[in-house]
């Protein structure tokens, strides 16, 4: 196993603390010698329980080194037949990563990030986020005993994001910036400090643990979906899934490969824009706006995976505004009782747009990824559904009211 890096091809060694390429400084990803995997596999994998570890036969950490775990993955799969049927389709899946200890997908990475980084002897721990990322690295930083740091974007991050990050004892520094000024910051400190160990996604630890999502997605489904469709910020998440099946397929345990749909909010959609043009370089944006505050980033460090993989997935990359963002939120939890934050229902709502144009048809299997718990955000909602109705004690009057 080694460090990769995805433009020049170079190698370096599994425990370098690097976060980009030495020689020409692209992004690094974990590449393993998937015959040697192939051989040692042992058929039982399959027998455990859903969870990341399960898969620690596709991970790159040793099996006597001690994990830093909450118990993360194994989140439910929903078979969505009321939503399936107001969108006109047959197969809709929703894969609720809310059911993680942090209530986000991000547990998933930062259980293999925060698991190397005490193998590699790091006592302090850091990020730059929009909110999940810190909540979930102050819980894996408090399991596994290191100091944290988050830097967030000063009035941008949701309350109960926030307030887990601060429970669970990260030091909170909030700057006068965006998302993309923090991750800027970041990295200049864990390179210049070489005691600070980084785990954003740019590590490419992190996207190792998420891969398993669509690990798991295949086991519940027993096959692979026509369509997989995900929101899009900073790009590690949709950068690890194609990860993730791309080795499947290569091992021969899947034979089909979904297209990927990578899903931007229209203020902050630097990859659906280069995706829209063709291209295969993004222009940054330089103040990216949308309420969904999760993917409010102009400058996504992992664009470059993300959009080969949605490329190579012959897929897509689209956008959609706040307000059917706010109409896909709503549409889920009263049709399926499912509440996911803002961000998360970006995927819903571009799959109602992508059916509409025809883009994919009622037929096609589809699994969204609902990447994060609404209860992290209800701020943005209470705002958006009708108010409770003042009522005396008075039972005729309650009558009167609900019977209205
Ligand atoms: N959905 C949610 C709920 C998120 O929190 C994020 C990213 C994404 C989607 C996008 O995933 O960055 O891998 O493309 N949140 C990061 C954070 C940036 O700091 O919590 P991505």
């Amino acid at each position: 196993m080694n460090l990769k890096c995805i433009n020049c091809s170079s190698l370096f060694d599994l425990d370098a603390i690097m976060y980009n390429c030495s020689k020409c400084n692209d992004l690094l990803e974990v590449q393993y010698d998937l015959n040697k995997i192939s051989n040692n596999l042992d058929s039982k994998w399959r027998d455990a329980p859903l969870s990341v570890w399960k898969y620690q036969d596709f991970l790159p950490i040793d099996q006597n080194v001690e994990r830093v775990t909450l118990k993360e993955g194994g989140t439910r799969l929903h078979n969505s037949k009321k939503l399936s049927s107001f969108f006109g389709i047959d197969n809709l899946h929703i894969k609720n990563e809310g059911d993680n200890p942090t209530a986000s997908f991000k547990d998933r990475g930062m259980t293999v990030a925060v698991t190397k980084a005490k193998q590699l002897g790091a006592k302090i721990i850091t990020c730059a986020s929009t909110g999940n990322t810190s909540a979930s690295l102050a819980a894996y930083g408090a399991r596994g005993g290191l100091k944290r740091i988050v830097l967030i974007p000063s009035g941008k991050v949701a309350y109960g994001k926030l307030s887990q990050a601060m429970i669970c004892g990260a030091h909170v520094l909030q700057i006068d910036g965006n998302f993309d000024k923090c991750l800027e910051v970041v990295m200049k400190l864990s390179s210049k400090y070489n005691d600070i160990y980084l785990v954003n996604s740019i590590n490419p630890f992190r996207l190792e643990g998420q891969k398993t999502i669509v690990f798991e997605i295949f086991e519940q489904l027993g096959h692979i979906p026509d369509w997989i469709i995900v929101p899009v910020g900073n790009a590690g998440n949709v950068s690890a899934i194609w990860k993730g099946l791309s080795e499947f397929y290569q091992l021969g345990i899947i034979n089909k490969l979904p297209k990927l749909v990578g899903v931007q909010a229209e203020g902050s959609a630097p990859i659906s824009t280069a995706f829209s043009e063709g291209k295969m370089e993004v222009n940054n944006v330089q103040k990216p706006e949308t309420l969904a505050t999760a993917i409010r980033i102009g400058a996504p460090a992992s664009w470059k995976k993300a959009l080969r993989a949605i490329y190579d997935s012959k897929g897509l990359a689209t956008t959609v505004s706040d307000k059917e963002i706010l109409d896909g939120q709503m549409n889920l939890a009263k049709l399926e009782g499912l509440f996911i934050e803002p961000a998360s229902a970006a995927p819903i709502a571009a799959l109602k747009k992508l059916l509409r144009q025809g883009t994919i048809s009622s037929d096609e299997e589809v699994v969204c990824i609902a990447t994060g718990h609404g209860l992290k955000d209800p701020d943005i909602i209470t705002k958006f559904v009708e108010k409770p109705t003042e009522v005396s004690s008075d039972i005729e009057e309650i009558q009167r009211v609900i019977s209205k």
